[in-house]
């Protein structure tokens, strides 16, 4: 049963691979057989995932890449076909987030917002999915959050974006179809870089051991199995579909 969830031979781009939830998608995909193509902005950080990647036996390079740089995302594109001839799995993994009222947010940064949470994947699926479609075969998966079910005060940017995020990857399936997938993770609260103020905030510390049946914070590693799921070929016959990782989060009042 191990090989249905095997990712030998497959070549995976990851974006945000540099740190937080991103580097343990990188090592998971690593130690399932895959070359992990660590993407971000942050060279040095990437080094730090490839190497601890290398040092197991695994397979990793750095990918020096902004999302939002459009040109720069086909131009890595291209490279990473003509070196490694494939993408097999694109993980829009990468993502910002701000917190500020909706009445003193400026629209650059709403605007900022869209384009790391939601524009960056569109063109990476975009010229990724050209690829993907014309070799017959591909895994798309996009890390949206439980802020697609839900909205919060503060973070109007990143609650348009994800649930656009979720939109988006319906679209994909709808498009992508029969042979390449295009499914979604939703993320309940792990611990990063991302939420340090959320993990200072006692109130909300309380309110989510309460509203969580799991009675904790996730960990990286809560997400591996539905990661590989929907990455390898055990999640073949799932797309358009978003996989809710959040110990209940969403399905519990309180
Ligand atoms: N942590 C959670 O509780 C949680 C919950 C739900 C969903 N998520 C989602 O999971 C993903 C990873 O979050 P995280 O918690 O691991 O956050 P994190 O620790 O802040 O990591 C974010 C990653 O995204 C990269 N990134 C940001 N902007 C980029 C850009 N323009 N181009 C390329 N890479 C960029 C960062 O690398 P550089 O800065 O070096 O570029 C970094 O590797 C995000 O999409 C986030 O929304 C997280």
């Amino acid at each position: 049963m191990a090989d249905l969830f095997s990712m030998k031979n497959r070549v995976v781009l990851l974006t945000g691979a540099s740190r937080g939830l991103g580097r343990d998608m990188a090592l998971t995909l690593a130690a399932a057989g895959a070359t992990v193509l660590c993407a971000g902005r942050t060279v040095k950080e990437l080094e730090g995932t490839v190497r601890a990647i290398t040092r197991k036996g695994g397979k990793a390079h750095v990918v020096p890449l902004d999302i939002t740089d459009e040109a720069a995302v086909r131009e890595q594109v291209a490279t990473i076909i003509h070196q490694h001839r494939r993408i097999d799995v694109l993980v829009n993994n990468a993502g910002i987030i701000y917190r500020e009222a909706i009445v003193n947010t400026p629209t650059e940064l709403f605007r900022k917002a869209v384009e790391t949470d939601l524009i960056g994947q569109f063109v990476l699926a975009r010229e990724v999915g050209r690829h993907m479609l014309a070799r017959k075969y591909g895994r798309i998966v996009n890390i949206s959050s439980v802020m697609a079910i839900l909205g919060r005060a503060s973070v109007a940017g990143y609650v348009a974006a994800k649930h656009g995020l979720v939109g988006l990857t319906k679209n994909l399936a709808a498009e992508y179809g029969p042979h390449v997938t295009a499914n979604a993770i939703a993320p309940g609260y792990i611990r990063t870089k991302l939420n340090v103020a959320l993990q200072e905030n006692k109130e909300f510390n309380t309110m989510l051991e309460q509203r969580t049946a799991a009675h904790r914070w996730g960990k990286p590693e809560d997400l591996r199995g539905p990661l590989l799921l929907l990455a390898s070929d055990a999640g073949a016959y799932m797309t358009g579909h978003t996989l809710v990782v959040d110990g209940g989060l969403t399905t519990i009042l309180a």
